[in-house]
């Protein structure tokens, strides 16, 4: 019974050697890096020289050596890579880079490489200010056969209750992910599924070199986004007091987000929308009465051109109409509005003539006149 348990036991760790050592040949073992599984989950610890060890119990940050523990692993699809469970490559929204947080760990290198895994829950967890760098374009249209993404992340402060910390050390490393495309179909970018395909940690070197939150360019809302980079993701250096829910707060985007999220927290969603669909509805109608009056000129141009004798003859039939009316209504009229209907039908009438000049005879019929 004993020597068949340690025949298992022997079998057992004899199996385990075997995949420690096939996957050694295809992962190479690296210190600070711990592959949780093979090509999809990895465990870095990086060595934070200028962060103190914080302790939980005092609220205090102890001089004690510390490092930062990160957890990249791969989505169930395979399509993005997630840092301690945040999305980080690809970005889901790179106008809002997602904020980064790890745990800190008082664990040596040695005890990292050779114990077994640690539940790193129960540690201090940092929020990070970060250094993003995808060399190759990330949303290329482009469709590529076998697709390689790569991720720099350089991590340039945290930060612990009221804790602030920035991370200049030369001496501190930053961490480099390639993703490979893990089948070969031709597929858009955003389709691609990967497979951890590198992971290491890299020296700071003049090329990636610290950047304080004040050597960054001040943001105004003359730029629309004030990337640091003229194209996707438009940011590198990720200060979190450079950002908020809106964007790069005081670019114009964010200005222009953040108002309108005021107005809907103001007013209320279904305000905002009565509001803007009444606006809408307004230009709308102006927009259809604009239209509406330039149609109807053209008609009238058009009516006039086309329509000039038959206006004529229409104008004159209704100044006889009038002709006949006045006659009809005469008697009605005082001689104030008699002259002015004369005035206005012309001259060809004969003007009635005034009574007084008769001779006596007759007895005058007043304010009646004589009809031609
Ligand atoms: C790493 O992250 C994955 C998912 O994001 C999680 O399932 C796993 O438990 C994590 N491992 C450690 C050791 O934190
Ligand atoms: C793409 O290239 C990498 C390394 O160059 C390789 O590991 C991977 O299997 C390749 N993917 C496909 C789909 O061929």
């Amino acid at each position: 019974m004993w020597s068949a348990t340690r025949f298992l036991l022997l079998l057992n760790l004899h199996f385990f050697s075997l995949v420690a050592a096939i996957s050694q040949r295809e992962q190479p073992q690296r210190p600070g890096i711990k592959w949780l599984e093979e090509e999809r989950s990895v465990l870095v610890r990086l060595e934070t020289p200028d962060l103190p060890l914080w302790n939980v119990e005092n609220q205090i940050g102890e001089d004690l050596p510390s490092a930062l523990i990160f957890n990249f692993t791969l989505s169930h699809d395979y399509r993005t890579l997630m840092l301690n469970e945040v999305p980080i490559l690809p970005l889901e929204n790179a106008y809002v880079p997602p904020r980064l947080f790890a745990y800190q760990s008082s664990e040596t290198l040695t005890q990292f490489d050779n114990d077994p895994i640690t539940d790193y829950n129960s540690c201090p967890l940092f929020s990070l200010d970060y250094s993003r760098i995808v060399p190759q374009a990330e949303d290329s249209s482009q469709k590529y056969y076998n697709y390689t993404l790569s991720l720099e992340l350089d991590i340039l402060g945290a930060s612990i209750a009221e804790y602030n910390a920035l991370l200049p050390a030369n001496n501190q490393n930053f961490i480099r992910v390639t993703l490979n495309q893990a089948d070969s179909r031709e597929t858009h970018i955003s389709l691609v599924s990967f497979k951890i395909g590198d992971i290491s940690l890299e020296e700071r070197g003049s090329n990636n070199q610290f950047q304080s939150p004040e050597s960054l360019k001040t943001c105004t809302a003359w730029s629309w986004l004030c990337a640091d980079k003229p194209g996707y993701p438009w940011y590198q250096y990720i200060y979190r007091q450079h950002f908020d829910e809106y964007g790069r707060i005081h670019s114009m985007r964010w200005l222009v987000h953040f108002k309108w999220a005021t107005l809907i927290e103001v007013y209320g969603v279904v305000q905002v929308a009565i509001i803007t669909s009444a606006v809408g509805i307004v230009a709308l109608s102006l927009l259809g009465y604009g239209i509406y009056r330039i149609s109807k000129r053209a008609q009238a141009l058009w009516q006039r051109r086309i329509g000039d004798v038959d206006a004529w003859t229409a104008e004159e039939e209704i100044g006889g109409l009038l002709d006949d009316e006045e006659e009809e209504e005469d008697d009605d009229y005082d001689r104030r509005a008699e002259v002015e209907m004369e005035d206005w039908t012309g001259s060809h009438r004969q003007k009635p003539l005034p009574p007084p000049p008769l001779p006596p005879p007759v007895p005058p019929k007043a304010g009646e006149p004589s009809r031609s």
